[in-house]
């Protein structure tokens, strides 16, 4: 079947975050969006089937979850990640942002110490300062071209006394799918100094070959109590809109705890239209999602042969997402200075590197979850406002 992931479709004046903020954001509106992470590709063709005859049918009263529902997530999980999940383990919610707020009222205290990897995605520095938690950073560590967690700082980070640490795997925006061996390492340390550990996977589906995501809660049963995993299949099948999101909660106690957060909160009611489209994504999805990994990786070869050769670039394979963690420091600009290049010389919308803390200064996200053509004109724009730049010189 054709999914059309070459098609261009207009999201223009549909709210768009990504294309209707254009000239709020990077003030012109012919700059090329490539930022927020959602996909500018329909999700798959029975997903709006599904939604479409849901609205049909024009009631849209309180709906529950059930059997079926579970069952749906846990087959998916097994067929994934292959990974068993109790369906009693299930704690839904709107979003996994959240969750990841539900989770830090519920299992830590003010003052208590919560640990990040950074660069990482913005909103966890958020979740830690609003709850006032403290910040505590164990700095990825680039290696060649490869991002590594630096394990000893990891470990006198915990020992420091971390009550919870937050996992985002696969790692926005660095692109790194955790092995085994990393993982197993952050379980054995986070056991040993009994740190509780919230597991962001919202991008586990989206994982190129040979890389394997593992979900860490999978690695050793005497763990699985300690570890909350965030999923959804709304980075997978583009459904972010939808707010649909689930957690997976292995002890009992800590489920019902948070279970009594997100009451206390008033959000312990799921987006009818997000059901529909969680239960079509996962049911009937699977070949999209197959073609879906095709032309990322084919979006993504094209951007990193064409910086190949370039010194002033460095563009990170990424290992899963569909995020390009690109290292413009070779240019010597002042982050102020490199924003304005890429907006106003190149003309592209990416994610500014710095708001994913101080490490990302010098560095920018990119977005190739477009179409093809589209990724070609983003780059072919970065490219030759450099070259503008060179011969300028
Ligand atoms: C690592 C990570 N976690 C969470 C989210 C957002 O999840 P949600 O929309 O379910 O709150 C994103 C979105 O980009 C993300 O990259």
């Amino acid at each position: 079947m054709d999914f059309s992931f070459n098609k261009q479709i207009n999201r223009k004046n549909t709210r768009a975050v990504k294309w209707d903020l254009v000239k709020t954001l990077y003030g012109a509106e012919d700059v090329l969006p490539m930022w927020v992470a959602d996909m500018d590709f329909q999700t798959p063709p029975a997903v709006t089937q599904a939604l479409t005859e849901r609205a049909k049918h024009g009631i849209f009263g309180y709906t529950f979850t059930d059997n079926a529902l579970q069952d749906t997530i846990t087959n998916w999980l097994s067929y994934k990640h292959d990974w068993d999940v109790k369906s009693s383990s299930i704690v839904y919610s709107p979003g996994v942002i959240v969750t990841l707020h539900m989770a830090m009222q519920t299992f830590t205290e003010v003052g208590d110490k919560v640990l990040i990897q950074t660069p990482v995605y913005p909103p966890f520095y958020d979740i830690i300062k609003k709850h006032d938690r403290e910040l505590v950073k164990n700095q990825l560590v680039l290696d060649g071209d490869k991002y590594k967690i630096d394990f000893k700082d990891f470990e006198n980070q915990l020992k420091q006394g971390v009550k919870a640490f937050i996992l985002c795997n696969p790692h926005n925006p660095i692109g790194r799918v955790w092995t085994e061996t990393e993982l197993a390492e952050i379980v054995a340390l986070c056991k040993q100094y009994n740190v509780l550990i919230l597991s962001d996977e919202i991008h586990a589906d989206l994982v190129f070959a040979p890389n394997k995501h593992i979900p860490i809660a999978k690695l050793d049963p005497s763990m699985t109590d300690n570890i909350i995993t965030c999923m959804s299949p709304t980075k997978t099948f583009n459904l972010a809109g939808l707010q649909v999101s689930y957690a997976i909660v292995n002890d009992k106690q800590k489920r019902e705890a948070l279970e009594k957060t997100f009451h206390k909160q008033g959000l312990h009611i799921l987006n009818t239209m997000g059901i529909t489209a969680l239960e079509a994504a996962y049911l009937e999805g699977k070949d999209w999602l197959v073609k879906l990994m095709e032309q990322l990786e084919e979006n993504m070869n094209y951007v990193i042969n064409q910086f190949a050769n370039r010194k002033d670039v460095n563009v990170f394979k990424a290992e899963g997402t569909y995020l390009l963690w690109f290292d413009f420091r070779a240019l010597n600009l002042s982050q102020e200075q490199l924003k304005i290049f890429l907006e106003k010389e190149a003309k592209v919308g990416l994610n500014d590197g710095a708001s994913f803390g101080e490490e990302g200064t010098g560095f920018m996200r990119m977005n190739i979850a477009c179409p093809l053509e589209l990724v070609k004109d983003g780059t072919n724009r970065i490219i030759s406002a450099l070259d503008r730049r060179d011969s300028n010189k």
